[in-house]
């Protein structure tokens, strides 16, 4: 570079020896473009980062009403089998938003007392949906048994794994009674203990450390309220 201050102060880039000068660009005009090529990288930037980031975190601010299906009058459900529902989980999906609930009163002698809020126990409905890797299990009733047909995955009457790959309990939904009817409120999920959490996905163990490891995601937490 020139230690010429005349050279120094000339409007000329290739005068003040700036790399990548040429014959005629001007200090202004290299401003100008660097300007330009930065904005417009912005631009295209923040063209595909704001949606994306937006897609992530909108959940996190939406405030969705509870989602409660009638599934159905309390004498349509026993104590001691299930009757298989189906019905929207997800509103606006159509077909792919439904799924299917095993759904009997909730009974003292399997499931103890009533877990706290009791106005949301006293039917139990249990997810049909595998917790290895989603496929849909069916209730057997002569051997009072939950079982998956994809890899053998087996639940007890209360969905709790007995044999097979599945990492925990078959998911359960929030049930409420509403003038004599049964309402099927969101899902949410129990470890072995058949303790609550909010909702993870198939594959996702609860015990121990696994309720650390499988944080549940901002679309998942739709607990009613307590
Ligand atoms: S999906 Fe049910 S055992 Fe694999």
């Amino acid at each position: 570079m020139s230690d010429d201050p005349r050279r120094q102060k000339s409007k000329y880039t290739s005068d003040r020896g700036i790399p990548g000068a040429f014959e005629g660009e001007t200090v202004t005009r290299r401003r100008f473009m660097t300007g330009t090529a930065h904005t417009a990288g912005a631009v295209a930037t923040s063209a595909f980062l704001l949606p994306a980031i937006g897609f992530a975190l909108g959940p996190l601010f939406e405030k969705e009403p509870v989602a409660w299906n009638d599934v159905g009058s309390v004498n349509d459900f026993p104590d001691n089998t299930y009757i298989p529902r189906i019905f929207t989980e997800v509103p606006g999906m159509g077909e792919a938003g439904k799924t299917t609930a095993y759904i009997r009163k909730h009974n003292e002698a399997l499931d103890g007392p009533i877990p706290k809020p009791v106005q949301y126990g006293q039917f139990i409905a249990i997810s049909s949906r595998c917790m290895h890797l989603g496929c849909p299990v069916r209730f057997t009733s002569a051997a009072q048994r939950f079982i998956c047909p994809c890899h053998g995955g087996v639940y007890d009457i209360l969905g709790k794994r007995v044999g097979g790959p599945p990492v925990r309990p078959l998911d359960r939904f929030y049930t409420r009674v509403v003038n004599g009817r049964v309402q099927v409120g969101p899902r949410y999920s129990v470890n072995s203990e058949l303790k609550r959490f909010s909702p993870r996905l198939p594959g996702e163990p609860l015990d121990g450390i696994g309720q650390y490891l499988y944080p549940s995601t901002p679309t998942q937490r739709k607990l009613p309220p307590q």
